[in-house]
């Protein structure tokens, strides 16, 4: 289980785009919104009543709830805001719950703290409005708190950052960072993108509207793959990106990834924009042409 530890308050939030960047194409994410989450106040009540569960060895009380999830998680994705040199307040509220000795860590007889989570890779994702953007108070902090507390040795950061600038073209330095972003390796991420979209092409009972909507749009975009009205695609293969026996034809010659993730994105685009009514997708020869293409990126990607 991948864990999202989200800190992100606002409904536009550029950390979590970037965040969907890089959990794009994982499998089994939990996503723990911290917005959503009351934490009791951290008082000397809540601490006796903690320490006392801790010397009962009573791990399995509701309060040590997110701790256990945290330590058996296998890999953690944190997006956090650059706030005030450092991330928003609800983050560090979530780290006094975890901070449970004898869950995700212990004291050795020295004194030194020994991890005991199960994960290897803690990727944490920020955004922030300026250029003057220090690690020590964010990230250092978080990446301490990982490889001497949880005993996670792997420990990123992704960040994009700049937003606030005036002038500043967001979505320029987003689309960068995304592609950035995209740690896991990309055929494993096209594998995914395919299997995903042959399963839905190919479904009988598929609705047109899950084709159409911005779905596949989304998909493509984080892999990278432009929309360019299949301009590249046309140029070299002509009648193929209209007409399937021509696809047929040209399929195994192509063995650019991108080319054809460009392709099927302008399809995608000519039904959710152009076409006369967008449930002709649902047609066979358009389902076949989709699944014909995704087959041979599918193929591509498992060389
Ligand atoms: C409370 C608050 C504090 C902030 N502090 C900083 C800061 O110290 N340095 C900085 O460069 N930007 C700062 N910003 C700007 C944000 O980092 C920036 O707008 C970021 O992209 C917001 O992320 P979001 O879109 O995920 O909410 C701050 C914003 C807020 C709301």
């Amino acid at each position: 289980m991948i864990l999202f530890v989200n800190a992100c308050v606002r409904e536009d939030s550029r950390t979590q785009r970037l965040a969907d960047a890089v959990l794009f194409g994982k499998q089994s994410v939990t996503e723990l919104c911290l917005e959503d989450l009351k934490f009791p106040a951290v008082n000397e009540e809540f601490l006796i009543e903690r320490d006392r569960l801790i010397a009962a060895g009573k791990f399995d009380a509701p309060t040590f709830d997110l701790a256990r999830q945290f330590a058996a998680a296998d890999e953690i994705v944190i997006a956090a805001p650059y706030w005030d040199l450092s991330f928003p307040a609800a983050l560090k509220q979530y780290f006094e719950q975890i901070n449970v000795i004898g869950i995700t860590f212990r004291y050795t007889e020295d004194g030194r703290p020994m991890g005991l989570c199960r994960a290897k890779t803690l990727t944490y994702v920020t955004t922030a409005g300026g250029t003057f953007v220090p690690e020590e108070y964010g990230f250092g902090y978080v990446k301490a708190l990982a490889e001497y507390f949880y005993g996670i040795p792997d420990v990123r950061i992704v960040k994009a950052t700049g937003f606030d600038i005036a002038g500043a073209d967001v979505e320029a330095i987003l689309r960068e960072a995304e592609t950035a972003a995209r740690t896991m390796d990309f055929k494993e991420a096209v594998r995914w993108f395919a299997d995903k979209w042959i399963g839905k092409f190919t479904d009988p009972d598929v609705s047109y509207l899950e084709l159409v909507d911005h779905f596949m749009a989304d998909d493509c975009r984080a892999l990278g793959f432009e929309m360019d009205c299949a301009q590249a695609f046309s140029e070299k293969y002509e009648v193929a990106f209209h007409d399937l026996e021509a696809l047929r034809d040209v399929i195994q010659e192509i063995t650019d990834i991108p080319l054809l993730g460009s392709a099927v994105y302008s399809k995608w685009r000519y039904f959710n924009h152009w076409s006369y009514s967008a449930a002709e997708i649902l047609q066979p020869e358009n389902r076949e042409w989709f699944t014909v293409v995704l087959e041979q990126m599918k193929k591509l990607a498992c060389i």
